[in-house]
């Protein structure tokens, strides 16, 4: 299906009824998974392009073939595009943000170049969330009162490796909790399904590759953990 698509809200808060010609069926469908799976990473610095409405349905149908506890699949999917939803949003996450970062700022003189590196983007990210296009919220049924936020992870887990395989930028991202039932009621969503993660998703400033990670010689041990 080649869709000039439907676009989403983009920087500019102006739905678009025009966008680059995709084929949703086919993009994204060619990335290996295990390479998808290495090359997966937080992306946080996004252009100002809308993001076609399709292609976060098919991100967030990624999500749904996940596997849940007795498959109750107990997830909610909220995209917010709408340019006063998002500064509303990105409001609270900034303040949220802020206090959560405030230790790391003051200790940033000891960090590593990729920790540093690491830092700013999440800076980059709170300053601008505001403007990435796609405000993607992943909600979840609670259990005896309580959140359930590991049932939706590898829903969330699922969403950012499609959106690596299409091309757009995501970050699971969760400072917003410390708003959380503000920002759940703002949503619409009941006390019962409250949110887990937000997933900005955009179009990527910067290209995918490898993250920095610990080599899987140092963590992976053979029938018995060797300190
Ligand atoms: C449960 C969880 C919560 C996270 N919350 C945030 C967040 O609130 N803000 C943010 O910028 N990144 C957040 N991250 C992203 C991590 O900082 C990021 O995945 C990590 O630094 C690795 O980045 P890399 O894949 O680019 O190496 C979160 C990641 C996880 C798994």
């Amino acid at each position: 299906m080649t869709l000039r698509v439907v676009t989403l809200a983009g920087a500019s808060g102006k739905a678009c009824t025009m966008g680059p010609e995709i084929d949703i069926e086919t993009i994204g469908e060619e990335v290996g998974l295990l390479e998808g799976i290495r090359t997966t990473r937080a992306i946080r610095r996004f252009s100002a392009e809308p993001v076609a409405a399709e292609l976060i349905r098919k991100v967030v149908e990624a999500g749904t073939f996940a596997p849940s506890g007795g498959n109750r699949q107990p997830w909610s999917f909220i995209a917010v595009t709408d340019r006063e939803r998002r500064a509303w949003v990105a409001q609270r996450y900034k303040r949220a943000f802020d206090d959560y970062i405030a230790p790391a700022r003051e200790a940033a003189d000891g960090f590593s170049t990729a920790r540093r590196r690491s830092m700013e983007s999440a800076i980059h990210l709170a300053e601008t969330l505001a403007e990435v296009p796609v405000h993607l919220f992943v909600a979840g049924w609670t259990r005896r009162g309580q959140p359930q936020h590991q049932a939706l992870y590898p829903a969330i887990q699922n969403i950012l490796l499609a959106c690596r395989a299409v091309g757009l930028g995501a970050c699971i991202t969760s400072v917003h909790l410390a708003f959380a039932r503000e920002i759940d009621g703002y949503l619409g969503l009941p006390e019962s399904q409250p949110s887990c993660a937000l997933i900005p998703i955009g179009w990527p400033l910067i290209p995918y590759k490898k993250p920095v990670r610990r080599s899987v010689d140092d963590c992976l041990f053979w029938d018995r953990f060797d300190a």
